[in-house]
């Protein structure tokens, strides 16, 4: 018998890490981005901002963030042969799909920002990855609901970009509401970056073996599609649709209470949130405002989502096992508010997560000491034993 209590693991750098970027304290649902509460920078400040200060560290003067934003809204194009890509497609596969792939092939398109061991390029991959998700995100849209693409625009904001690459069309020019984008830009800023969650660490892994920006980037995008994950936006609202009516909440619960059923409260419970996640508050209040912008603000959907949060809460079970909403449980109402598919949740998810990515990525390999992840295991399988042959099996 192996004496599994002996045996060291070892586990190294990328199955636990040190970062100066992202601190969250899951009991006291508190999450600080350089040290800056998520609350205030939801209130504050704007994405962009929000990337400068993940990315360098700082908040920047208004000099150094106009250069920083003149740079992003610079490198919003993509290369026009990526077009192309895309038309490899079916028109019903899902955007998720379509970013993996179009990401990770980014490598052939930016021969010039792959090398992660010249700091030039690295910054270059960075500013290229912020600035041209929205586009590739909008593009993926555009390709499965059979319009045309839109370009980027140099006069528009990073938010009100994206919203007018998704929304309109050549015969119709789409004029962006400031409340709207203001929504949009939130969102994109609470969804920026979140410690070592399972699509980060997967970015951090990728790119410890010294794979190019885009390729890591891409495998992160693979894993926040999961619904315990990123995906778990598009599952929420799903999961609150099929519901339908308050009057059926009671039966919900009862199942995500059921040992044997594997139905879970979309949106409700975090690895390491304990407490309410800082982020659903930030969340919920902006979901007001838009459909009351929206003039929708009896949604049938959010009046279900208000009462299963309701009826949760005072639930023991619930409360026992310090199941709270989370980041995903009021994003699909407002993203459904603007006129977005469930099928672009997760989309967005990723284009807001890409400069948390990034800033990780870059933390890590700019380490000298980095090493490549090579996370351990406790074998408990079979001890050694020897060959035998087939007639005497
Ligand atoms: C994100 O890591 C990050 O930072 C992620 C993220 C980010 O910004 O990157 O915050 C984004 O992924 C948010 C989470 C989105 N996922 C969902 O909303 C899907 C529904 N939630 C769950 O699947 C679940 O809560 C997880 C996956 C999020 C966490 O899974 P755990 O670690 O198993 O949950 P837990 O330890 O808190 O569970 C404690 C108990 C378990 O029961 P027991 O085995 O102890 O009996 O609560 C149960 C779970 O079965 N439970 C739920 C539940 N979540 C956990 N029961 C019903 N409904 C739920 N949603």
């Amino acid at each position: 018998e192996a004496d599994v209590f002996t045996y060291d693991p070892g586990f190294t750098s990328t199955a636990s890490c040190d970062s100066t970027i992202t601190f969250i304290d899951g009991g006291k649902g508190e999450l600080l981005h350089r040290g800056y509460p998520i609350d205030q920078l939801a209130e504050k400040s704007h994405y962009l901002e929000v990337c400068y200060l993940l990315l360098y560290g700082e908040l920047p003067t208004a000099a150094q963030l106009e250069d920083f934003e003149s740079r992003v809204t610079h490198h919003t194009m993509v290369h026009e042969q990526m077009h192309k890509f895309y038309s490899g497609f079916r028109r019903d596969a899902h955007p998720m799909a379509i970013m993996v792939g179009v990401v990770g092939a980014m490598s052939a398109f930016y021969h010039d920002s792959t090398d992660i061991s010249d700091p030039w390029q690295r910054e270059v991959a960075s500013i290229r990855m912020i600035a041209k998700m929205p586009t590739i995100a909008a593009m993926a849209f555009k390709y499965t609901i059979g319009q045309p693409f839109v370009y980027p625009r140099n006069d528009l904001d990073y938010a009100s970009n994206f919203l007018r690459m998704c929304f309109a069309v050549p015969a119709q020019e789409y004029e962006v509401n400031p409340i709207l984008s203001r929504a949009m830009d939130r969102i994109f800023t609470l969804h920026a970056d979140h410690e070592q969650n399972a699509s980060t660490s997967t970015v951090r892994l990728a790119s410890s073996s010294g794979a190019n920006p885009f390729a890591s980037i891409a495998a992160g995008i693979a894993c926040l599609w999961g619904p315990a994950h990123g995906g778990a936006n598009q599952a929420c609202l799903e999961m609150l649709q099929e519901i339908g009516t308050v009057d059926r909440i009671p039966e919900f619960i009862a199942r995500a209470k059921d040992k044997d059923d594997p139905f879970r409260l979309m949106g409700f419970g975090h690895r390491v949130y304990k407490n309410f996640d800082p982020r659903a508050t930030v969340m919920k209040q902006s979901a007001d405002e838009v459909l009351d912008l929206l003039g929708v603000e009896d949604n049938p959907i959010l009046q279900v989502a208000k009462e299963l949060e309701k009826q949760a809460l005072n639930d023991p079970y619930f409360a026992d096992k310090k199941l709270f909403p989370n980041v995903d449980f009021y994003s699909g109402i407002i993203l459904e508010a603007m006129g977005f598919p469930t099928s672009m949740f997760t989309p967005i998810f990723a284009l807001s997560r890409t400069v948390g990515w990034i800033s990780q990525w870059k933390e890590m390999i700019s380490d000298p000491t980095m090493k490549i992840g090579r996370p351990r295991q406790l074998y408990t399988g079979e001890t050694q034993r020897n060959y035998v042959e087939v007639e005497d099996r």
